[in-house]
């Protein structure tokens, strides 16, 4: 394992071996059988190009009623609790005892991206946010504090723990693109990715 160290994202490459990462798997897809992906819109009413769902106390969602954190799925039912194997990632990545509030898990198909944002919905901001992917590579790209600027992009893999802390934790960040099966964890293809927040 090895970790590199971009504009304060503590990017650690292959943190996840291949066991891990189909243990998650299959718990992430008990989380999803609790609590159904779903597609969200932009508060412009644009839809996002990944599905999504949570597991905690809180999930986030989006809808024309703007960003936000819920403590129920949009269907009405409460989040399934962050599985074991996905705290354990939090409390390696971070050394911290408070757990995180919301496990956002958000899925990326065949030509899915993110566009650069900040993760700002939390009440504070003192706490990192731990990023887990899992399946096809995906580039990410990190600018600055304040929207433009230069930026610096890295291919994200399968088992690669970000946490963004400190002078990262409100720098913009988004995904440019998979490399659509690239990865054989899932069978259909596709990337997973999971942040870890404390809300609040
Ligand atoms: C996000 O910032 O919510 C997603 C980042 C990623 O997909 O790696
Ligand atoms: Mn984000």
């Amino acid at each position: 394992m090895t970790t590199l160290t971009l504009r304060g994202f503590q990017i650690m490459k292959g943190r996840l071996g291949p066991e891990r990462q189909r243990a998650l798997v299959a718990d992430l897809r008990e989380v999803a059988r609790a609590a159904p992906f779903f597609s969200p819109v932009t508060p412009w009413g644009k839809p996002m190009r990944v599905r999504m769902t949570s597991a905690g106390r809180f999930g986030w969602v989006t809808d024309r009623r703007g960003y936000r954190y819920e403590p129920r799925h949009p269907e009405g039912m409460d989040w399934p609790p962050i599985p074991d194997s996905v705290l354990r990632i939090w409390h390696e990545a971070t050394g911290l005892d408070r757990e995180p509030d919301c496990c956002l898990v958000n899925f990326y198909g065949e030509g899915a991206r993110m566009g650069l944002h900040q993760d700002k919905d939390e009440a504070d901001f003192g706490w990192p946010v731990v990023s887990v992917s899992l399946g096809d590579d995906g580039l990410f790209r990190i600018g600055n504090t304040t929207r433009g600027g230069k930026t610096e992009s890295v291919w994200l893999q399968s088992g690669d723990v970000v946490v963004m802390g400190g002078e990262a934790r409100l720098t913009y960040h988004g995904l440019d693109r998979i490399r659509f099966g690239s990865s054989a964890l899932l069978p259909e293809g596709g990337r997973i990715n999971l942040t870890l927040r404390v809300v609040t």
